[in-house]
């Protein structure tokens, strides 16, 4: 029986007990007995044969033709998984189910944030995605052509991108909430030649123009966008859209005049399935390329087995957008692959009001629920009253990802949401290695409030010292490093192997594999994930280059210099700090900041938007003119400064110090 969830004081007593004990947790005996991995020979055994592990996976999925190789391993880093094997995702993802009679299972519950609703079965995405491949095709989509897609969490989205998939056209899919020029960038640089977004789209209540907010951009580039032949545009929230004859054509129209029957072409285990792209260490972003047999393997499995996945009786959950990585696997990819029923919310968690997502756990009977630690800690802040409304006894496992999650957070979770009955999955893994590869299982593991849990079964992740590379004795501190080739790991960056190499294995050689983070594993082999080493902040789950928002607010006509670092925020886990250095005549006021914000959001989009920004008359600078990051984020930190010596004008950090007080008093 689920114990009684407290809130209020009562519940603050109850965390602050537990955070004081803190102890590990493990699955009840009931969890246990139905759970799909209850042994820990499973580790062992894909220890004993890795690339036999993911090859048995992979026989999950239905091949066109048997690989002929599990791992080829002659070119590293550009390693090819399922080699000589062909296979079609949308096949995967859809047609399989429906022939084996699947087809009026529900794939999706779709909920608008109006309030509307959507069924989705196996049966209407089989439907849905042949026209929309064979649209695809009329407007001369071929396999290898990128195309773009820019659209709200609405089930269009799912249907655009596997008929992409069924046609060999990798998609770019760039999330609602970037900024019409972000997107508009996306599709130059990958020479998108359909885009396909929508009308308009809801955001809390009002809508936005989103199709008029890209012709705008498009319109301001003296060349447009040459590579760009159509942009399909989905109607949606009761929005019209200016259309351009010759480039632009309804969805509805060209699925209605389109064939409906579209077979489902094979191809190449290690043909390109999709583009995303992600900040990196510079302004500009990296398109991070995946394959297809590899991928879908490892998503696959671990959306099964991490997840513990029932796909006949369980109701799936996964709050991200499908505009990030952990949408594409885990709201259409994973749940699909395995037929499993998902809910899909087109809106934010508190709109129409802060208890939407268990009015809908409720509404659905979800059993499964995976979202981020900042969504948790934003809960947390609305109050224990609001998810007391629902009844939330369907639950059964709650997951976690994008970002360490904190003990309290975790525990809030574990006792308001989880009724104190269903394990946590802390879940690591990032863009690029496309799928979760540190997580408990939920059947087996001792889960640690705040630890990943251990590396997956078949994957090889240490903990490293900067300088060797050599394993650091357990405890104690060093970069995140995965030593084996997992399936799901991207092929390259899109057009630039140079840099693929470079930011990822050029620190310890082709065969390690840099993750950027740095960790810690405890004595039983659990991955404490502490944060990024590099200049990439996370931002309640987004990931920010800071070059990227600096580049942004340099580009502000009264700003001189900037430096943008991340600093630890309550809320959103990091939130971004700017200090902003203007050009001589020009004021320091708040017009001038409102300006800057607007700019960031212009540019990349307003979930970039710096939190705070601190004027400052100069930069900690080394003599040979480098801005030292490190020293600022130590001073928003209000840590002790590090050694300054080194600085070209030392008396720059006490004048810094003045202002960072000031703007904190302002805050107060
Ligand atoms: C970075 C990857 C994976 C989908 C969402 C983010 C951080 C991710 C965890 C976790 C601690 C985590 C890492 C990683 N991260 N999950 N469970 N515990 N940190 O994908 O935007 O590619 O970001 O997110 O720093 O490197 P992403």
């Amino acid at each position: 029986m689920a114990a009684e969830r407290l809130t209020g004081a009562a519940l603050e007593a109850e965390l602050d007990r537990l955070l004081g004990e803190g102890s590990a947790f493990q699955p009840s005996e009931d969890f246990k007995a139905s759970a799909l991995i209850s042994d820990t020979g499973i580790w062992d055994a894909a220890e004993a044969d890795p690339v036999g592990f993911w090859e048995e996976q992979a026989g999950a999925l239905d091949w066109n033709t048997r690989w002929t190789t599990g791992l080829d391993d002659s070119n590293p880093p550009f390693y090819k998984w399922f080699d000589g094997g062909t296979l079609n995702a949308s096949h995967n993802c859809v047609d399989r189910h429906v022939e084996a009679g699947l087809g009026e299972r529900v794939a999706y519950h779709w909920h608008g944030e109006d309030g509307s609703t959507q069924t989705i079965t196996y049966a209407d995405l089989h439907r849905d995605v042949q026209r929309a491949a064979n649209a695809l095709k009329d407007l001369g989509v071929k396999a290898g052509d990128v195309v773009g897609i820019y659209l709200p969490m609405i089930p269009e989205v799912v249907v655009a991108m596997l008929a992409c998939a069924r046609i060999g056209a990798p998609h770019n899919v760039v999330f609602g909430g970037f900024s019409p020029q972000a997107v508009v960038e996306r599709m130059e640089v990958s020479d998108a030649k359909v885009l396909i977004t929508a009308s308009a789209a809801r955001r809390k209540g009002k809508t936005a123009e989103v199709k008029q907010q890209v012709d705008d951009e498009i319109a301001s580039r003296a060349e447009g966008l040459p590579a760009l032949d159509t942009i399909l545009v989905v109607r949606h929230a009761d929005g019209d859209a200016p259309m351009t004859e010759g480039r632009d054509v309804w969805w509805h129209e060209s699925l209605a005049a389109a064939d409906p029957v579209c077979p489902a072409e094979a191809f190449p285990a290690d043909h390109p399935l999709f583009i995303l792209y992600s900040s990196g260490s510079t302004a500009k972003p990296k398109g991070i390329l995946h394959g297809t047999g590899g991928y879908l393997t490892g998503v696959a499995w671990t959306h099964l087995n991490v997840f513990d996945l029932k796909p006949e009786t369980d109701v799936w959950w996964c709050s991200a957008d499908v505009g990030w990585i952990t949408g594409h696997s885990y709201i259409v990819y994973g749940p699909l692959m395995n037929a499993a029923t998902s809910v899909m919310y087109e809106g934010a968690p508190d709109y129409p009001h802060t208890a939407i997502w268990w009015e809908l756990v409720e509404k659905y009977k979800a059993t499964i629920f995976y979202t981020a630690p900042t969504a948790i800690r934003a809960c947390m802040k609305w109050g224990a009253e609001e998810p007391a409304k629902h009844d939330l006894s369907s639950l059964r496992l709650l997951g976690s990802v994008g970002e360490p999650i904190n003990p309290k957070a975790w525990l809030w979770y574990h006792h308001v949401i989880g009724g104190s009955k269903c394990p946590i999955v802390d879940t690591w893994w990032q863009t690029e290695t496309g799928h979760i590869l540190i997580s408990p299982l939920p059947g087996v593991a001792n889960a640690k409030p705040g630890s990943a849990g251990r590396p997956l079964p078949g994957v090889l992740a240490e903990v490293v010292d900067e300088a060797e590379g050599k394993e650091v004795e357990r405890g104690n501190q060093g970069l995140l490093v995965l030593r084996r080739p997992w399936p799901g790991m991207l092929k390259t960056l899109y057009r630039d192997d140079d840099r693929f190499i470079e930011t990822y294995f050029s620190r310890f050689g082709n065969d390690t594999y840099l993750v950027g983070d740095a960790a810690r594993q405890d004595p039983d082999g659990d991955m404490w994930v502490i944060g990024r080493i590099d200049d990439v902040v996370n931002v309640s789950g987004h990931r920010l280059s800071t070059a990227e928002v600096e580049s942004a607010i340099v580009a502000h006509p009264a700003v001189a210099e900037a430096a943008v670092i991340g600093q630890s925020d309550e809320q959103s886990g990091q939130a971004i700090c700017a200090f902003v250095t203007l050009e001589g005549s020009h004021e320091t006021t708040d017009a001038v900041m409102a300006e800057i914000n607007e700019a960031v959001a212009e540019r990349i989009g307003k979930f970039a938007r710096p939190k705070r920004i601190i004027w400052s008359d100069d930069l900690p600078k080394t003599r040979s003119g480098k801005i030292m990051r490190r020293l600022l984020r130590d001073i928003a930190e209000g840590r002790a400064l590090g050694d300054v010596t080194t600085l070209r004008d030392p008396a720059v950090m006490a004048e810094l110090q003045k202002h960072v007080a000031a703007r904190a008093s302002e805050e107060d």
